[in-house]
């Protein structure tokens, strides 16, 4: 029986930094990554930054922007962790104790700015802060004598009281996790690891729509696992469309993020007649809220009849941008544009999601022994739209919080119930149902349960859906396990959520727009 003190799923900022935390504590910790390198998922791929401080800010000054930028529906105590605590571990952390090399200027860290910031307090490493933070982490994750990493091992289902223990009478008890069931990729296995303590850190869900700039890992699994177990979610209807990611007419899948800090360096948003056209919807123009510029872009594509809008930052010069944005010049280049020369072909794409599995100030769920941390959970911090540059941040602050946490014992942490035995299927995959599928989970969210929603567009949704999903777990029930068959089950979960939290939120508010309400 494998079992270890604190299972953790996901191995970006969040889970790291809870592993090396609780780790730092003497608990023995088990951390799974279901790709083959522990650099995956967003945390390696997130260009802007992480808030650090401007020489004049305050906890209340950044907790303000926080709030506005979230629609009046962020949780306030979190906000204030979030604008405390997060500056401090920024410094003792990523600085002091990890090393991250963030670009300076003069000696000191560079500050930029991005949408709805009222002052420069972001520092990054040029275009590839995450990749920077999470190599540097990750060095002392991988050289931790408590920590084992387990990889190209992904989560089947949560184990928990209610569905998998074999004494009945554990139904009656406070809902709880105990562990996980795990499927190895490298040996075909399938086995449970019971934990004291398990900790979701699975990442996003921007692969349930058609565009995204999150990973091809980004299946929304925890949000599933969540779901299936009983385990409350919230807000999930908030989804964040980043205004600015890559349009290639040839390559409509190819939507690789354009930094938002393009636009705090200077880059302004023009239409395809080269007029700026931010400053007509927002008095902050190209760095209003994300959710405003968003849906301004979309409005300017119908209005235009244009496929997409451009982002000019062509006043910069070839030198300095290929020094300040080296990730972004190149990607763009390999497509053909010089962004020192012209404008870059910009339109939304599904970024972030705001909702997730609802957590407290130190990342504990709904479910006993069951925490929950980064771009999965919902902290409140966010609200109804994310200010740029906080989920790096957030995930290292809950990361760090949930780590401690971990270390409270309660009576039954230590309860494994006996469970009934895996029954492993035998047919192959169909590759074309697969495909099919995961095409028709896209298009659906994409284009009903997007940027504009309506009463008759998402109706239409979760009949498509639930019917799909019936399919799926059909399919699910008698394919020979794999990677991929997990994803797709988690995937068409997951837009049910979705889906279902859009219906039952009438509301407009900040990334969640109905257009009407017939
Ligand atoms: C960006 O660089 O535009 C993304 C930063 C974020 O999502 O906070």
């Amino acid at each position: 029986m494998k079992q270890t003190d604190i299972l953790i799923i996901g191995t970006g900022i969040a889970g790291s930094i809870a592993a090396i935390t609780a780790a730092d504590n003497g608990n023995r910790v088990t951390v799974l990554t279901k790709t083959d390198d522990i650099v995956s998922g967003s945390t390696s791929i997130a260009q802007g930054g992480i808030i650090y401080k401007a020489p004049d800010d305050t906890p209340e000054k950044l907790a303000a922007d926080i709030m506005t930028a979230g629609a009046g529906h962020c949780w306030e105590p979190a906000v204030m962790q979030l604008a405390t605590l997060g500056p401090k571990l920024v410094e003792d952390l990523l600085l002091s104790r990890f090393n991250v090399d963030f670009d300076k200027t003069d000696n000191h860290l560079d500050l930029t700015a991005e949408g709805a910031h009222s002052l420069r307090r972001i520092i990054h490493c040029k275009d590839i802060t995450g990749r920077h933070i999470i190599k540097a982490i990750h060095k002392t994750l991988v050289e931790h004598p408590n920590i084992t990493i387990l990889t190209n091992h992904i989560a089947i289902d949560l184990l928990t009281l209610s569905h998998h223990s074999k004494n009945s009478v554990d139904i009656y008890k406070h809902p709880a996790c105990f562990g996980a069931i795990v499927f190895d990729a490298n040996s075909g296995a399938t086995f449970p690891i019971f934990a004291h303590k398990t900790i979701l850190a699975t990442g996003g869900l921007g692969q349930i729509f058609l565009h995204t700039t999150n990973p091809r890992e980004a299946t929304g699994d925890g949000i599933a696992l969540a779901s299936r177990a009983g385990v409350r979610c919230f807000n999930l209807e908030y989804i964040q469309f980043h205004p600015t990611a890559f349009y290639n007419e040839h390559y409509q899948q190819t939507r690789f993020l354009i930094s938002e800090s393009m636009r705090g360096e200077g880059g302004k948003l023009i239409d395809k007649n080269g007029n700026e056209f931010m400053q007509r919807f927002h008095h902050l123009g190209s760095l209003a809220p994300r959710d405003v510029v968003a849906r301004s872009i979309q409005t300017v594509l119908q209005e235009t009849s244009a496929p997409c809008v451009f982002l000019d930052i062509t006043a910069k010069g070839e030198d300095w941008l290929q020094n300040r944005f080296p990730e972004i010049f190149t990607n763009c280049l390999q497509m053909g544009v010089n962004i020192s020369n012209e404008p870059i072909p910009v339109i939304p794409a599904a970024h972030y999601s705001c909702g997730g599995i609802g957590v407290n100030l130190n990342g504990r769920t709904s479910f006993q022994r069951l925490y929950a941390v980064g771009e999965i959970s919902c902290t409140g911090v966010h609200g109804a739209n994310r200010l740029a540059s906080t989920s790096l941040l957030e995930a290292l602050v809950w990361g760090y919080t949930a780590g401690n946490d971990v270390c409270i014992s309660k009576e039954d942490d230590d309860y494994f119930p006996p469970i009934y035995d895996w029954v492993s299927e035998t047919e192959d995959m169909d590759n074309i149902l697969m495909v099919q599928d995961w095409s028709s989970i896209k298009n659906t969210m994409w284009n009903y349960v997007g940027l504009f929603r309506t009463n008759q567009r998402l109706q239409r949704a979760i009949k498509m859906l639930t019917e799909l999903k019936i399919e799926i777990e059909r399919f699910y029930k008698r394919t020979k396990l794999s990677r991929e068959i997990i994803e797709l089950r988690n995937g068409i979960e997951t837009a049910i959520a979705v889906t279902n939290a859009t219906i039952a939120s009438p509301v407009s508010r900040g990334a969640h727009y109905i257009i009407n309400n017939e």
